[in-house]
Formats: structure tokens, C-alpha cells, sequence
């Protein structure tokens, strides 16, 4: 494997090959990012994964300095999947150029995380309309985990006629139902049964409303019912409609449950 970790050198790269396909990451591998990197591999050899833990997208400098970071296991997972180029960019080498694009943030950014991370999408994207413009892939592939940031991905790409598609993967989850994050390295082992017991309940809740035909979606009770599990902090929980991304009322509409909750200090994300 290839460890690109200059601009000059991926330049060079990007000269001799001019599709690659792309998984942007912050390191800390699991299952979820083998996922995205084993369909990438499948659809191109020429697969580039990038680790950039990027400073601009956390709320908190302790939440930057607590992200889960290996980078020697993520090396180890990398060379298994034969995996042909790692870009791992210093942080002047992604913030120091005037991007092409200025970043578009489509309105949908305003809901769910976007309403509890103050300028976390507008990070988000401010990097990756930055690794697009460097790395010019054919591809990008994004994890439908983090489903409201792969749409303003996708809204940003659609709006900037950048000429890279999304291919979005399904979460990856374990025996247990949590799925698998990096963020799930900072939960201790009772913690993680409690995690896992609280999205079973929203699953078990979206099965109910299909189940029973309910005209009215309402979250309140389900709500009561994880703040009685010692939970102290729900962020939002929210049936949201896949199509027109509004709030979802009736059983019969394409909607996932999106989550998200803290235990302890650690923030869990989840939709389905
Ligand atoms: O999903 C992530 O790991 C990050 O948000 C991404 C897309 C790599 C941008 O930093």
C-alpha cells in the first residue's frame, strides 16, 4: 500500500490515474468503513482511502481530542483489503488552498445534528469539497449511518456539478444490533448493551407504526420510555421522510426513526 501523504504526491498520482474511487475517512476502522471499502475495491482496484481527522467538523476541542484514533490497527485492516493508496494529509496541505467550489449547504442541514452541532455540516463539507477537488474521484462512497450528511453531500455535488457519484452503503451492524462506529471505542461494555437496548426499542417502535397502520406518528411515549433507562441527554428523535426530508406523519410514508443521544459523554447516532 501506497501512503500519500504530501499534495505534491497525490497530484502526481491523480496525473497517471485519472478514476480512482474514493473512501473518506477519520481513521479508527470498523466493519462499516470495511463495508465502503470492499465495494469500492469491487467496483475499481484503483481505490484510495483518505484518514484526516478534520478539526473544523467537532463541536468541542475535547471531542476532537477524545475521538478514537489507531492508526497502527488501521494500517494493519488497510493492507488486508488490499487497499492500494492511503491519503493521510496534514492539515495545511487540505486548508491551505482556495477551493474551486465555494461549499453549498442545503437547507435540510438545518434539521437533526445540524440544529445540535452548531457548524458541523459547513465542516464537513468545507473538507470534502476539498478532497474532491484534489482527488477528482469517479466515485465516492459514504455510509448511510451518517444519512443526513451523505444528502448535503450529495446536494453540495449536485448543486457544484462535480462530477463524482455517490454509491451509499448500508450500515454494518453487530450481533446486537449496535452498528458499528468509531465512537463506539469510548463505550464501556454495560454502556454498549445500553446503547444497543435503546435502538431495539426505536426499531421495535417504526415496526408498531407500520404494523398498526397509525396515522399519527408520536415519538413522545418511546421518548419517555429511554429518558426512564437513565439516558439524560436525547438530542432529537425524529421519523423523517426519506423523499422531501420533512418530518414523516402517517405509517405509510418512506421514513426512517433518526436518533441521536448521549451516554455519558459519548454521542450515538442512528436511523433506520
Ligand atoms: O464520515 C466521516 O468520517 C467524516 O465526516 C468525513 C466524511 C470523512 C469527513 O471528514
Amino acid at each position: 500500500m501506497k501512503i500519500i501523504r504530501q499534495k505534491k504526491d497525490l497530484v502526481n498520482l491523480i496525473k497517471e490515474i485519472n478514476s480512482l474511487s474514493f473512501v473518506p475517512t477519520m481513521g479508527g476502522l470498523h466493519k462499516g468503513h470495511e463495508l465502503l471499502i470492499k465495494k469500492s475495491l469491487k467496483k475499481n482496484k484503483f481505490t484510495l482511502v483518505s484518514i484526516f481527522v478534520n478539526p473544523k467538523q467537532f463541536n468541542s476541542k475535547n471531542d476532537y481530542k477524545t475521538y478514537p484514533k489507531n492508526f497502527s490497527k488501521d494500517i494493519k485492516i488497510l493492507k488486508r483489503l488490499k487497499v492500494k493508496y492511503l491519503f493521510q494529509p496534514n492539515y495545511k496541505d487540505i486548508f491551505s488552498f482556495k477551493p474551486k467550489n465555494k461549499i453549498y449547504l442545503h437547507s435540510f442541514s438545518r434539521q437533526l445534528c445540524g440544529k445540535y452541532r452548531p457548524g458541523h455540516f459547513r465542516g464537513v463539507l468545507n473538507v470534502v469539497n476539498r478532497l474532491l477537488e484534489l482527488i477528482k474521484p469517479k466515485h465516492i462512497f459514504l455510509g448511510k449511518k451518517d444519512f443526513q450528511q451523505l444528502i448535503l453531500i450529495k446536494k453540495h455535488i449536485e448543486k457544484k456539478n462535480i462530477k463524482t457519484s455517490i454509491v451509499a452503503c448500508n450500515t454494518v451492524r453487530e450481533n446486537n444490533f449496535l452498528p458499528y462506529s468509531t465512537r463506539n471505542n469510548n463505550l464501556n461494555k454495560k454502556n454498549k448493551t445500553l446503547a444497543c437496548k435503546i435502538f431495539k426499542i426505536l426499531k421495535n417502535e417504526k415496526n408498531t407504526i407500520k404494523r398498526k397502520k397509525l396515522k399519527k406518528i408520536n415519538l413522545s411515549i418511546v421518548r419517555r420510555k429511554i429518558l426512564n433507562l437513565g439516558i439524560k441527554k436525547i438530542d432529537y428523535i425524529e421519523a423523517i421522510n426519506l423523499k422531501n426530508l420533512k418530518k414523516a406523519k402517517r405509517f405509510n410514508e418512506n421514513f426512517n426513526i433518526f436518533s441521536a443521544f448521549y451516554i455519558d459523554k459519548v454521542r450515538l447516532i442512528d436511523n433506520f
